[in-house]
């Protein structure tokens, strides 16, 4: 694992999407996997101004979300589809035909996990974005998850649903169950980058660089990924050796 520790949010938010954007640049067709939650919003911003700057275009990209809520409609504003859109894809030139995502509202659950199983097994994913929960969680694999498991529903943990919280009204409104992409559909990224920021994270930050590799941490994985880079503020690093 490489670990980037950054002086601030700006270097923070630039380290990513730097990342993300030489991906692009070297390979205007890539396949990027897109991570929701509030740890990224800076880089997504960077990712815009890039755009707008004429340094980057999306056009030719194809994308793969990991993850989305059980229960909630596209147009809901904490549906991750909506999060993307009104964060990133919205705001930059991507073509709408290449964005993949999950839906959380079909009635056979287990069809749309096989599907979107199906579409990852025949694209590589070349960039993984993800970020992590303080229980140590990647997409919405919550500890104990088979490291070879792929897209399914997962009912999520009292943590992350205390922890999601924050978005909706009230804690009653956060959906219990979401769909995510597996920890072995994550593995066969070629590369990955986790973004960490917060006291909050420094535990599960310890236990992904530090710990053993065990399912109780699921990010702890990724030391077994050999492209991995970790960006993190100094709140989130300050257990790591
Ligand atoms: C959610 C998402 C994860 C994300 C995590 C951390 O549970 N499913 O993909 O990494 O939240 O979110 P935040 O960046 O808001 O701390």
């Amino acid at each position: 694992m490489k670990i980037l520790i950054a002086e601030n949010m700006e270097e923070f938010d630039n380290l990513g999407a730097s990342i993300v954007a030489d991906v692009i640049n070297n390979k205007n067709d890539a396949t990027i996997g897109f991570a929701t939650g509030s740890t990224p919003i800076g880089m997504y911003q960077k990712l815009i101004d890039m755009y707008n700057d004429g340094k980057l275009s999306f056009k030719d990209i194809t994308t793969f979300n990991l993850d989305e809520y059980v229960g909630l409609e596209k147009t809901h504003n904490q549906s991750y589809y909506y999060f993307m859109h009104d964060k990133l894809f919205d705001k930059v030139d991507i073509d709408e035909n290449k964005v993949n995502f999950l839906s959380g509202t079909e009635t056979d659950t287990f069809a749309e996990c096989k599907r979107y199983s199906d579409l990852l097994a025949n694209n590589t994913i070349d960039l993984q974005i993800l970020g992590i929960g303080a229980n140590g969680h990647i997409g919405f694999n919550e500890p104990n998850t088979d490291f070879n498991s792929v897209t399914r529903e997962v009912m999520l943990t009292e943590k992350t649903i205390s922890d999601n919280a924050r978005f909706f009204e009230s804690i009653d409104d956060v959906p219990k169950s979401a769909l995510t992409m597996g920890i072995n559909e994550i593995m066969a990224s070629k590369k990955i980058v986790l973004l960490a920021n917060g006291k909050n994270k420094a535990d599960a930050v310890y236990n992904m660089i530090n710990g053993e590799v065990s399912a109780e941490c699921p990010a702890s994985v990724l030391q077994l990924h050999n492209d991995v880079v970790v960006i993190l503020d100094k709140e989130s690093a300050s257990r790591i050796k």
